[in-house]
C-alpha cells in the first residue's frame, strides 16, 4: 500500500522525528545554492507530482513546486475546477487516472472526507495540503522553525491563540506525537475539534482548551496565531467572528506574559491588525517568514518519505 501523508495523527514519532531531521539536514545542504538549482544529490529524479487545488494558496504550490525541482522531479499544478473534477468525474477515477501519470499526489480540498477517497483510490502516495480540517505539512514546518530557534520542541510550552481550525487540528496532533505542552485559547463557539482533543487526551498529552488569552500565554514558548476567517468560512459570519476573537489577538502586550525569548508563529497569509498587531507579525520574536521557507524544506522530506527514498 503506498505511503500517505494525510495527517500527523497517522504517523509514528519516529517517523516524525526522521522527516524533521531530514528537512533540516537538506536545507544546510542547500547553502548557499541559487533556489532553482538541484540539491547537491537529488533524491528524486524523474519522479513527478501532481497538486490539485480545490482552494487558492501560494505557500503550498510553489514549495512543494520548486521542492519537486530541487529534488531532481517535476510537478504539476492543477486547478480542480480546470478538471473534469470540477464538472463531476468522481474522486475516485482521478485518483486511479493520476497514479498511471504520476509518482505522487497532493491535494487541498475542502471537504477531508474527499482527500481521504483520493487516497483509498490512488496506487501512489496522496499528501495533504490542507483541507477544512487540517493542515499536517504546515504543522511540521512549524516544529522545524521552532526548534531552529529554541531548541528540542519536546516538553516546551506553545499556546494557540483564536480560532480552533484546522491548522489548530494539526497542531493538537503534533503535540501529542512529538510531546510538547499546546494550550489553546479559543473562545466557546470557537472551540477546536473534539476528536483531535479526544486524540490528545487518549494519549495523555499535555493539550488543554482556555478561554482567557493572558492566561494560556503565560511562560509560552511560542505563540501562535492564524487567520480568524478561514478560506470556506462562511462569510456572514466574519463580522460575529471578529467580535468573538477579538479578545485573543495577539498584541506586544499579550507577547510580553510569554517567555522571554518567546517566538510569534503564524503559517500565513497574515492579516495585520486583525489576529496579531503589525508590530508583532514584522517584529524581534517574529519567525513567520522561516515558517513559510521551512515548508519547502519539511515537503521535500515529507515526499521522501512517502516514496521511501
Ligand atoms: N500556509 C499556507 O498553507 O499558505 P498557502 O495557503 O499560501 O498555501
Ligand atoms: N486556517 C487557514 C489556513 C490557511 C493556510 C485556512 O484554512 O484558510
Amino acid at each position: 500500500a503506498p505511503r500517505h501523508f494525510l495527517d500527523i495523527r497517522d504517523l509514528d514519532a519516529a517517523d516524525l522525528r526522521a522527516i524533521i531531521e531530514d528537512a533540516k539536514a537538506m536545507k544546510a545542504a542547500r547553502a548557499g545554492l541559487p533556489k532553482g538549482a538541484p540539491d547537491p544529490a537529488p533524491a528524486l529524479p524523474g519522479r513527478a507530482l501532481a497538486m490539485i487545488f480545490e482552494k487558492p494558496s501560494t505557500r503550498t504550490r510553489v514549495s512543494f513546486d520548486i521542492g519537486m525541482r530541487q529534488l531532481g522531479g517535476s510537478a504539476l499544478i492543477l486547478s480542480a475546477q480546470e478538471m473534469q473534477l470540477g464538472r463531476g468525474e468522481s474522486i475516485a477515477d482521478t485518483g486511479r487516472v493520476l497514479s498511471r501519470y504520476v509518482d505522487a499526489i497532493m491535494m487541498r480540498t475542502n471537504a477531508h472526507a474527499s482527500l481521504v477517497e483520493l487516497a483509498q483510490n490512488s496506487s501512489v502516495p496522496v499528501i495533504n495540503g490542507l483541507t477544512d480540517d487540517s493542515h499536517p505539512c504546515q504543522i511540521l514546518a512549524d516544529v522545524m522553525t521552532f526548534e531552529e530557534r529554541r531548541g528540542p520542541i519536546g516538553g516546551k510550552r506553545l499556546t494557540w491563540t483564536g480560532d480552533g481550525n484546522n491548522v489548530a487540528t494539526s497542531f493538537i496532533e503534533a503535540a501529542t506525537l512529538f510531546g510538547f505542552e499546546l494550550v489553546l485559547a479559543c473562545p466557546e463557539p470557537l472551540s477546536p475539534s473534539p476528536r483531535a482533543l479526544d486524540f490528545a487526551a487518549k494519549a495523555g498529552a499535555k493539550v488543554r482548551v482556555e478561554r482567557d488569552a493572558e492566561a494560556a500565554v503565560a511562560g509560552a514558548d511560542a505563540v501562535i496565531a492564524d487567520t480568524w476567517f478561514s478560506m470556506g468560512d462562511e462569510p456572514a459570519a466574519r463580522e460575529s467572528r471578529h467580535n468573538q476573537l477579538a479578545p485573543y489577538q495577539v498584541t506586544a502586550r499579550l507577547m510580553e506574559g510569554a517567555a522571554k525569548n518567546a517566538i510569534f508563529l503564524h503559517c500565513l497569509p497574515a492579516h495585520r491588525g486583525e489576529e496579531a498587531t503589525a508590530e508583532v507579525m514584522d517584529g524581534p520574536q517574529s519567525a513567520i517568514f522561516d515558517e513559510a521557507e521551512n515548508r519547502l524544506h519539511v515537503q521535500k522530506a515529507i515526499l521522501k518519505w512517502c516514496l521511501a527514498v
